[in-house]
């Protein structure tokens, strides 16, 4: 076949075949929605559904499987609209639950992506990395052998720390990985592998799951050892097809084809609206189409639905488009995703119907929402009132306002909208403690803990790193925080781990938290923490943890910081120059 005609259909085909012949069960896409783990809102992995199984159930079609299954990741939002990010995404995956190893998954990964029959990729253009060890977990000497011995040249291995050891989310089982790249650049790819240069993209991740990691810390062995594996099917189709991005294949250009003709405007000259929008209507036609039913809100996963709903609505605005058009872009994804997954045609009456609402609700407030928010944004930054007003009257979710603040380069206070949201649920949740149980309230609570604990985060960089450290920017969603903070370089996977330490040791203390009102000279004085480039009144409210942080803000805050529980730094990448970012979690 020749790949550069390829569709998404006949990858899958040849994936699921490859792994059939192996031996493997084809097993069903499970529901977006995970079914027994709270910690995440969408499944984010094709082993997520799979947990019992790798954990030591058995799995009544044995002990090698296949899929292909749905995902869902919001965390990396801001990223949408590039080459390589999609909020909805399909994985393929093979797993070994207690059976083969390193030896089969790597041998078989190597023949599905290099033999001719396959996906015949030269080795020229092919990279691996494996994993470099920690404390716990040797050095994977065994599986940079396998990769020798079956022909990647040494220079195209390199040995990585912290992302070559994988887990969904913070607990459970998880392992040293082996990740796959290919080299997408217009020149020929350099001799020496650099997993740092963008050029080199993951298609495919073998992670060897035999630990179990536990919230206090600890990694203990599994029972069995497992493979789980996964292939981000939009990135290898592109890169198969030789095409930019995912966008450029037949995943998306029915949808953004029709996007043209709606908007009468070319894709070539408008790729990001219509990326984002195209990503948006597909990822909410899943969500709307799914088995289990999410519709709309202002909760957990149906606040990420009408993000992503609102968001398309937006940026159709901004293509010009007058008619309601989210359910004709949904028509197609039906149409096209509906062989394979054919609850979407079961529910498409709903999909639509759900869509048309949500548009019309958010038309008839959104041009004089952004009306507001233009004789806001007239006096500068907005503040937390501000944009709390342009999310209870007109449906603007914080995210939105963030983005528009964003193209006018000011900045909203995003703490002191949660604040005011905080304030007014107490209000309205007067007698209806229980209807917000598990909703709205463990959503905010989540945030109020990422806030206590980024300023830790704030003072164990300082402690560990320099003190010169301070912070660039922070941003906090239900599922994480964001840290910004000046530092020369990258920090290693050691300085990581003693941040980490240090933020959980502080924990264990149980510190108060306390809060003052001060003059501003007096809380500098004090020596609390202040963010770089910010504007702050004359008096001012600082947060006081224990003897260990001080820092200036508005709060909400815990009162003690057991309440924080476990900390984990999931992410830490350049922001800026000079500015490193790090991403964050917090769990039970
Ligand atoms: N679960 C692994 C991943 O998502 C394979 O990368």
């Amino acid at each position: 076949m020749n790949a550069k005609s390829m569709t998404a259909q006949e990858l899958i085909k040849k994936y699921l075949g490859f792994f059939k012949s192996k031996k493997h069960a084809v097993i069903p896409s499970a529901s977006l929605i995970p079914a027994n783990d709270a910690s995440v809102l969408f499944n984010t992995a094709g082993m997520q559904p799979l947990v019992p199984y790798l954990m030591g159930t058995p799995h009544p079609l044995g002990k090698r499987l296949v899929n292909v299954q749905k995902c869902l990741r919001t965390v990396d939002f801001e990223n949408i609209g590039d080459n390589t990010h999609h909020t909805f995404f399909q994985m393929l995956g093979n797993w070994s639950l207690g059976d083969y190893f390193k030896k089969e998954a790597i041998s078989w990964s190597f023949e599905f992506l290099t033999a001719k029959k396959w996906l015949n990729i030269p080795l020229k253009n092919l990279a691996v990395t494996v994993y470099q060890g920690n404390a716990f977990v040797p050095r994977d000497e065994e599986s940079y052998a396998l990769w020798r011995s079956l022909g990647i040249p040494e220079e195209r291995i390199a040995f990585v720390g912290k992302d070559n050891f994988w887990i969904a989310g913070e607990i459970g089982p998880c392992g040293p990985s082996s990740e796959m790249f290919y080299w997408t650049g217009e020149r020929a790819a350099p001799k020496k592998f650099d997993p740092e240069n963008k050029s080199w993209v993951e298609i495919w991740n073998d992670v060897f799951m035999a630990y179990d990691q536990r919230a206090n810390g600890t990694v203990a062995p599994l029972k069995q050892q497992n493979v789980d594996t996964g292939m981000g099917l939009e990135r290898t189709l592109a890169m198969l097809t030789g095409q930019k991005s995912a966008y450029e294949t037949d995943l998306f250009q029915p949808i953004i084809k029709k996007i043209e003709l709606l908007s009468k405007k070319k894709y070539a000259h408008e790729q990001r609206t219509m990326r984002i929008i195209a990503d948006h209507i597909r990822a909410a036609t899943f969500i709307l189409g799914d088995e289990q039913a999410v519709l709309p809100s202002n909760m957990d996963r149906g606040y990420v639905l009408r993000r992503l709903i609102r968001r398309v609505v937006r940026y159709g605005k901004l293509l010009e488009i007058t008619q309601p058009f989210t359910r004709a872009l949904a028509e197609i994804v039906v149409q096209q995703y509906g062989v394979l997954y054919p609850e979407l045609k079961k529910n498409k009456e709903r999909i639509f119907a759900e869509l048309q609402k949500e548009e019309e609700k958010f038309e008839q407030t959104l041009d004089r929402g952004l009306k507001e928010f233009e004789k806001m944004a007239a006096h500068g930054n907005l503040n937390g009132k501000d944009a709390f007003l342009l999310f209870q009257s007109y449906g603007f979710p914080l995210e939105m306002t963030e983005e528009l603040a964003a193209e006018r380069k000011i900045i909203v206070d995003a703490k002191g909208f949660l604040y005011e949201y905080e304030k007014h649920q107490q209000l309205s949740r007067v007698g209806a403690e229980q209807k917000f149980k598990g909703g709205l309230a463990d959503t905010s609570e989540i945030v109020v803990r990422l806030h206590t604990v980024t300023h830790l985060l704030n003072e164990a960089l300082r402690r560990v790193l320099s003190k010169d450290i301070h912070q660039r920017g922070s941003n906090i969603t239900a599922e994480r925080l964001r840290f910004d903070f000046n530092f020369p370089r990258k920090l290693t996977p050691e300085e990581v781990k003693q941040v980490e330490d240090e933020v959980n040791r502080v924990i264990t203390f149980d510190f108060p938290v306390v809060r003052k009102e001060m003059a501003y000279q007096e809380a500098v004085k004090l020596g609390a923490q202040a963010e770089f480039g910010q504007k702050y009144p004359e008096r001012v409210s600082v947060y006081i943890v224990g003897d260990y942080s001080q820092e200036l803000c508005g709060g909400p805050h815990v009162q003690h910081t057991k309440e924080i529980g476990y900390f984990k730094i999931i992410k830490e990448e350049a922001c800026a120059a000079g500015v490193r970012r790090i991403k964050a979690v917090v769990t039970p």
